[in-house]
């Protein structure tokens, strides 16, 4: 497909046919991902392809506290885990919603669609090859999963083209020793993202995003809005 209607228009997709994904077409993705940008070009992605049944159950089952806890944030109207989010008010925001169990069958609902995915990947990042510029500023990290993400974007795009969708997937964060020891991660191997990747229902293509102008200035962060 035409590369600008691919940038601007590969929406998250979390609902798929039963329609499974061969070997062959899921290494012909990987095979494009490759050649994301990357710091040094130390390549420090590693994906594990989840197709053990009992396996993906787990990975399943590991995603819905922490998704139960972001809706909570979302439904409260603040950032789910913002790095400089006030930390007390957010437990208790998820405190408040585990007692009622408000949403739970939403969550339930969501998570099993998502997770009907055919091709279920856990990609980890090496921290041991990851350049990271950023690591002694004693503030949170911006640089070190940019060594990633291009390369799980790239992957999202390979997979469209493929006639794929998918959407990338952050929650594992949350239980990340216990996704590790499910895939058997070894120490340095920090969790990225879990790819979902299978045959839309739906893939959106009408995608929301703000103006240029919202997010672009000159010469000054409080500079004049960038336009053409
Ligand atoms: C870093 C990152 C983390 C994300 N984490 C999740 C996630 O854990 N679960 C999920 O369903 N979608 C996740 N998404 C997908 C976003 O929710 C999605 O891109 C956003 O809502 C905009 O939707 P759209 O891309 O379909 O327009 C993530 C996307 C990114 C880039």
């Amino acid at each position: 497909m035409e590369l600008l209607d691919a940038l601007r228009g590969t929406g998250a997709v979390r609902d798929f046919t039963a329609e499974s994904v061969d070997r062959a077409t899921l290494w012909r993705i990987l095979d494009v991902a490759r050649f994301a940008p990357n710091g040094g070009n130390r390549q420090a992605w590693h994906v594990t392809v989840v197709e053990d049944p009992a396996q993906r159950a787990a990975l399943r089952d590991l995603y819905v506290e922490p998704w139960s806890e972001y809706f909570a944030q979302v439904m409260a109207g603040v950032t789910p885990w913002s790095p400089l989010a006030d930390r007390v008010a957010e437990e208790g925001i998820i405190d408040a919603a585990r007692a009622s169990g408000q949403g739970m069958e939403t969550v339930r609902a969501r998570v099993e669609s998502t997770f009907a995915a055919p091709v279920q990947l856990v990609v980890h990042g090496d921290l041991h090859r990851l350049v990271a510029t950023d690591r002694d500023l004693g503030h949170y990290t911006m640089v070190a999963g940019a060594s990633i993400y291009p390369f799980v974007w790239n992957l999202l795009l390979a997979a469209r083209e493929e006639g794929l969708g998918g959407v990338l997937t952050t929650m594992h964060a949350r239980v990340e020793a216990q996704v590790n020891e499910l895939v058997g991660a070894p120490e340095g191997l920090s969790l990225a993202c879990v790819v979902l990747l299978g045959h839309p229902v739906h893939q959106p293509t009408r995608l929301r995003r703000e103006s240029v102008e919202s997010f672009t200035t000159v010469d000054r962060f409080d500079g004049p809005a960038f336009t053409a």
